[in-house]
């Protein structure tokens, strides 16, 4: 696969994420460098979309830093909650809510409404830019689809995982080995579709 070689910025903050991600890339002829090895503050998450998010973040950290950059934006859209927490998942309890906060507010609203097994789904858009400028980000998209457990099980993965019920494999995705979480999720999806993207850009 021809993608461009040297220094890329990762920029995100989320060490769940970084791992993933850092996974899905291992292999190419790419340098992977978090964003936290530059110091980029945290740039505010004012969009309306997934997508408007990961501009925003990855042309805060290319800016910040020169190089090219990657972000993920990414989240949980629950069908009943009108598609909530989405764009929100991260604070969905507020600014600097644990993953557990989160997890359990969204359990306590279905609570209320007495929905078992509400239908949701994992939604990642992955942006690169090849320079801080680029008026030409190449995109891309997965979405995972499941339902909402009441019961949190498992020990891998971050966030909503714990309560996310994958169908196909009969287990929450925080039961999933992080090979297997990468193989199927949103993340993975997307990941795979911007190195087909990167590939042809540059070839
Ligand atoms: P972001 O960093 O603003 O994109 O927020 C992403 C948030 O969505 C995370 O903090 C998690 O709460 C949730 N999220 C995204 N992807 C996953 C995943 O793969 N598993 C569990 N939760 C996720």
């Amino acid at each position: 696969m021809a993608l461009p070689a040297g220094k890329v910025v990762l920029a995100s903050g989320n060490p769940g994420k970084l791992k993933e991600m850092g996974a899905l890339l291992s292999g190419l002829d790419i340098e992977l460098c978090p964003q936290s090895l530059f110091a980029v503050p945290d740039v505010e998450e004012t969009g309306q979309s997934f997508v408007e998010n990961a501009i925003l973040k990855s042309r805060h950290a290319a800016r910040y830093t020169n190089l090219p950059a990657i972000a993920d934006d990414s989240g949980i859209q629950v069908d009943v909650l009108s598609g909530a927490p989405g764009i929100y998942s991260a604070r969905y309890a507020g600014a600097g809510a644990s993953d557990n906060e989160n997890l359990r507010l969204l359990l306590a609203r279905l609570a209320v409404r007495e929905e078992v097994q509400a239908t949701a789904c994992f939604q990642c858009v992955m942006v690169f830019l090849r320079y801080p400028d680029d008026a030409m980000p190449v995109i891309a998209q997965g979405s995972w689809h499941g339902y909402i457990v009441a019961e949190p099980r498992g020990d891998n993965g971050f966030g909503y995982d714990p309560i996310f019920y994958v169908p196909t494999h009969g287990c929450t995705s925080a039961e999933l080995d992080a090979e297997e979480k990468n193989k199927i999720s949103h993340r993975g999806q997307a990941m795979r579709a911007l190195l087909e993207k990167m590939s042809v850009m540059v070839s």
